[in-house]
């Protein structure tokens, strides 16, 4: 059965996946870059940006891991882009350019429908406004077999988490505070929903743990 499964999802050590103040010139939130530096050193990441170099071992793997056997993208309208409310225009086509590394299609949960975009490389952006059940069916049907990944933020994570619907949830704990901001647990019972720590592998950059939805 293809699964719905959260990939290289970076949280500080108290709990946040993006800082507060998320704006055009902080996308991750103030402070939120530091989630991801274990990410951003490895040799794929380095790769899907059109550089050499990078690290291997753990941390590469797991960003590997997270591009393999992807047929669909659900994200939320916020990792989408800065604009909240009404679009003034149709001129946001996101925050990576017009070749995106999604390359499959891309649901985004909103409630401010807009066309589909269709951009290079075989990524399209599909806007879905009722509901998380309509976006994963979207995103399994499209995913055609494949799995579909979660790819955030935590608003759309945490309403995945509740309604049981995610299978796996592969977690990068990076080594910073963040304070405030967006936080993935708060008030959410994981342990109660079926979650159990199925793996997890320290790094120098990150502390790497899945959790598995027990059936
Ligand atoms: N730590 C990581 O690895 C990681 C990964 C991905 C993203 N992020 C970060 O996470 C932040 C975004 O997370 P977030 O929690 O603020 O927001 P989000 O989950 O990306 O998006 C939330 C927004 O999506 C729309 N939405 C969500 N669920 C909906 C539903 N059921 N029906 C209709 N619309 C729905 C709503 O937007 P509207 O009402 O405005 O339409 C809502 O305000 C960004 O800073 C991003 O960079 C971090």
């Amino acid at each position: 059965m293809p699964k719905l499964r959260v990939q290289s999802f970076s949280i500080s050590l108290d709990g946040y996946g993006a800082g507060p103040n998320q704006d055009v010139d902080n996308p991750l939130g103030l402070g939120g870059g530091a989630l991801h530096e274990w990410a951003f050193a490895t040799q794929m990441f380095k790769h899907m940006h059109g550089s050499a170099g990078g690290v291997t071992g753990i941390d590469n793997d797991f960003v590997a891991r997270g591009f393999s056997n992807i047929g669909a993208w659900i994200i939320g309208r916020n990792m989408f882009g800065p604009i909240r409310g009404e679009w003034p225009d149709d001129k946001w086509k996101g925050w990576w350019g017009d070749n995106p590394p999604y390359h499959v299609p891309v649901f985004v949960l909103t409630n401010h429908w807009r066309q589909p975009i269709t951009m290079a490389g075989g990524t399209s952006f599909h806007f879905i406004s009722d509901g998380i059940h309509a976006a994963l069916k979207g995103a399994m049907e499209a995913a055609n077999g494949r799995d579909v990944r979660l790819g955030g933020g935590i608003a759309t994570i945490r309403q995945y988490l509740v309604a049981g619907l995610i299978d796996e949830i592969h977690l990068a704990i990076s080594p910073t505070l963040l304070g405030s901001g967006e936080h993935l647990f708060f008030g959410l019972d994981a342990a109660a929903l079926g979650y159990r720590c199925s793996e997890h592998a320290p790094t120098a950059n990150a502390t790497h743990v899945v959790l598995t939805r027990q059936t």
